[in-house]
């Protein structure tokens, strides 16, 4: 085959002008290569533009199966003109990899026809005014998608309300910064790999990563950065920070969703004793959510990420609420949490259901479902236990009469064992005072410890801590615990034979007198 002696027809791969500026990019490419195109340039150029490989152009041009000769033909020509022209725009030496990046390369550098525009589509309303020119995203754009190791979520049921409502954080209000809070198991994840499938096609970008390795900063920025811009050199002078703008610059460029799943890998979150109840000699050691050692750099990229002006949005879930992350949220800000809470009755019902218990008895099911608060992952581990133990029956099982064990109890354990003294005092005495609910009148109730009485500011931040964990809610002002660490709680305090108000001041106060100091 001889790319010179069978000239192609210049009619070919024409579509290539509908959705390229290809008069542009002729006349770049030119000045790249201080000469005008010939037509076999153009001619390959337009087929990798409607995304040919060299393999198919050489069979449709020149009907070979052989594509030697087009591969040579682009690596001497368009392949160097094209990393010539990037360069000289972008400042930075560009590499082509791969056909398949010309595309993407070309696309990111605004030779793609803006036929399409977001809020058109959406009918989206009127910017805020903290929002940044969003990029036009063509209609046939290819999203590029890494999914690291995102759940299946072809089962996920309900959250049809928060799914809707933080889509409209994103796709709406352009929020930069949205983090996805509960307790263990509450779904998190499989929330946030549903929303970004929901909402992928709005992005040039996305990139779902769990942090539950822990990775480095270093690590994670140079796996963001050969996504988002595959021929950048990574320069290993450069500083974490310097790191952190290169990542925020792209954020400009293009529009991105990337999710960071388990956050609170990173953060530390009190210390854990080897009895989950008792801190003997700690109570002076207040528990402070902090970044791990070595892991701050990752308080620098979200605050700039939530700060710092772009088209992008990073998604987190954590257990517990990033540090530094209170003062710049807010109803008018491009930064918003969402706590995730049980699931309602019916789509813990399809839990139970899809994990192969059929009833007929929804009396039971029901009881069952409220037990756990409606928490996906401990109704699929008591769902095991009941067909494995319980042959099915869910009656037998609420007859037992134990409905914290196993791996419910050591989540349970684990996520009680990072509340702060004061926070689990307080629990105590909620659970063994059922008929105080009032947040106005607790100040006045609460069991003073020893002769001193617990200041009405620590009760209010520490109920509002409580309820950001989802141990209690507040409804009409009224607190009410979640069923679920209501039955944690009266377990643990059955165990150790402790059910008088006076035990449980006996038990928080032997352990060390400084609480006193800290609840004033
Ligand atoms: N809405 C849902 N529909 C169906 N299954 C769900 C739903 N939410 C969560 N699950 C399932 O419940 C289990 C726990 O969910 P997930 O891992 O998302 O919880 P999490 O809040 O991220 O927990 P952790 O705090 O440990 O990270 C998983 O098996 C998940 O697939
Ligand atoms: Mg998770």
């Amino acid at each position: 085959m001889s790319v010179a002696v069978s000239q192609p027809q210049e009619e070919e791969f024409v579509e290539a002008q509908k959705n390229w500026d290809l008069e542009q990019l002729y006349l770049d490419l030119a000045h790249a290569k201080q000469k005008a195109l010939t037509p076999v340039e153009k001619k390959l150029l337009r087929g990798l533009l409607c995304s040919y490989s060299p393999a198919e152009i050489a069979q449709k041009v020149y009907h070979s199966s052989k594509s030697g000769t087009v591969r040579v033909y682009l690596s001497n020509g368009i392949y160097k003109y094209i990393e010539e022209m990037l360069s000289q725009q972008k400042g930075y030496s560009v590499k082509l990899k791969n056909w398949s990046h010309v595309t993407h390369l070309l696309e990111n550098a605004g030779y793609k026809r803006k036929n399409f525009v977001l809020e058109e589509k959406f009918n989206l309303p009127v910017k805020n005014s903290y929002q940044y020119t969003k990029h036009p995203i063509p209609a046939e754009f290819n999203t590029v998608q890494d999914w690291g190791e995102a759940i299946d979520v072809s089962n996920f049921c309900g959250r049809k309300v928060e799914l809707a409502q933080v889509s409209e954080w994103i796709l709406q209000q352009d929020c930069r910064l949205v983090t996805i809070l509960g307790m263990n198991g509450i779904g998190k994840t499989a929330f946030s790999v549903k929303l970004a499938q929901e909402i992928q096609d709005q992005f040039e970008y996305v990139i779902w990563r769990s942090l539950h390795l822990f990775p480095s900063m270093n690590m994670l920025l140079t796996d963001l950065m050969q996504i988002l811009s595959p021929t950048l050199e990574i320069d290993e002078s450069m500083t974490l920070n310097q790191r952190i703008s290169q990542l925020l610059e792209r954020l400009r460029e293009v529009r991105c969703l990337i999710v960071f799943d388990d956050f609170h890998s990173v953060i530390s979150q009190s210390l854990s004793y080897p009895n989950y109840f008792l801190a003997p000699n700690n109570f002076n050691q207040s528990t402070r959510i902090n970044y791990y050692q070595n892991y701050e750099a990752y308080s620098e990229l979200i605050s700039r990420v939530a700060n710092s002006q772009h088209q992008s949005c990073l998604l987190i879930t954590s257990r517990e609420k990033p540090p530094k992350l209170v003062g710049i949220e807010g109803e008018k800000l491009p930064v918003k949490s969402l706590n995730l809470t049980g699931l309602d009755m019916n789509d813990s019902l399809s839990i139970v259901e899809n994990q192969g218990l059929a009833t007929s008895d929804y009396t039971d099911i029901n009881i069952l479902i409220n037990h756990y608060s409606g928490n996906p992952l401990f109704l699929k581990l008591v769902t095991a236990t009941i067909k494995n133990m319980f042959c099915g029956n869910i009656y037998q099982f609420l007859e037992y009469r134990t409905f914290i064990f196993g791996d419910i109890r050591k989540n349970l354990d684990q996520q009680f064992s990072c509340l702060s003294e004061i926070e689990k005092y307080i629990m105590y005495w909620l659970v063994l005072n059922p008929d105080v609910k009032a947040v106005f009148t607790l100040n006045d109730q609460i069991l003073p410890v020893s002769s001193s009485k617990i200041s009405s500011r620590i009760i209010l931040e520490n109920l509002e801590s409580l309820q950001q964990k989802s141990y209690i809610y507040i409804q009409s002002a009224n607190i009410f615990i979640f069923q679920v660490w209501k039955e944690y709680i009266i377990q643990y305090l059955q165990e150790q034979n402790l059910s008088s108000k006076k035990d449980i001041e006996n038990l928080l106060l032997s352990s060390d007198q400084s609480l006193v100091s800290q609840l004033k």
